[in-house]
């Protein structure tokens, strides 16, 4: 079974309506490991339109499993990765006026500066992942630059209509999975997975661990966290039997 890592951004999204206390991603952290998260994930973007830095420092406090901290490879996260100290950090490319993250990271065009953010926190015993496109040259270049995992950006796969265009996006993604663990990589997915598009993916043995974020929050809204992460977990492990 993959881990699941459960994103409370949306959860920070709600409070930040009204720019009050409620609801509190970190009280969405309890409940989602209550429902058999195996990890947290926060993106605390440049512009703080959901994540505060507060959120990040009482999640370190607070979160029993993993905390990855997925953030634009810049040196004030650099910064603020050394000072809180995520178990890991994913590095995504992002983009101020995007709605959501819209593509991976070109490591391929930004070798240089993304070599020198790796080392400095893998040497601060924090592990790197680096969240690309299901892209060949993307997953070689990331295991050149010594990061400790990748994430496959599976956000064309969920958007592509099923049929055809889906099955040629999951082959990409096939693709790359295998590549990536050939080359010793670990190999993380996410973006864009839901309650009936994610069995296919978290079937596949090379993934240790799917990121989700938007489908559980928005369920959770309805159902509450607990059981919305426990059906999530549940699809995981009866994907790989
Ligand atoms: N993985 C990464 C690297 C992301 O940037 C996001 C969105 O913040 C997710 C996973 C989760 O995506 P979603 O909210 O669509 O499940």
């Amino acid at each position: 079974m993959a881990r699941l890592g459960v994103n409370v951004d949306h959860v920070a999204t709600i409070r930040e309506a009204r720019k009050g206390l409620q609801p509190d991603p970190a009280a969405a952290a309890v409940l989602a490991e209550l429902g058999g998260a195996d990890g947290i994930t926060i993106h605390l973007r440049e512009d703080r339109r959901h994540i505060q830095d507060r959120d990040l420092q009482v999640l370190r406090k607070t979160v029993k499993t993993k905390l990855n901290l997925e953030a634009a490879p810049t040196n004030e996260m650099v910064r603020i990765a050394l000072d809180v100290k995520p178990d890991q950090v994913t590095f995504v490319p992002e983009r101020r006026q995007e709605i959501t993250t819209e593509g991976g990271l070109d490591v391929v065009a930004n070798r240089e500066s993304l070599a020198g953010k790796i080392k400095i926190l893998r040497e601060a015993e924090i592990e790197v992942s680096l969240f690309i496109d299901p892209d060949l040259d993307q997953v070689k270049a990331s295991h050149k630059l010594g990061a400790d995992a990748i994430e496959i950006h599976t956000g064309a796969y969920a958007e592509a209509r099923p049929g055809k265009a889906r099955v040629a996006q999951f082959e990409k993604i096939v693709n790359a999975v295998k590549t990536a663990s050939r080359l010793g990589l670990t190999v993380h997915a996410g973006h864009g997975l839901d309650y009936w598009n994610v069995e296919p993916v978290a079937a596949l043995e090379e993934i240790a661990e799917l990121n989700i974020g938007h489908s559980i929050v928005s369920r959770a809204v309805l159902v509450g966290m607990e059981r919305a992460v426990a059906e999530m977990k549940r699809l995981l492990v009866d994907a790989r039997p």
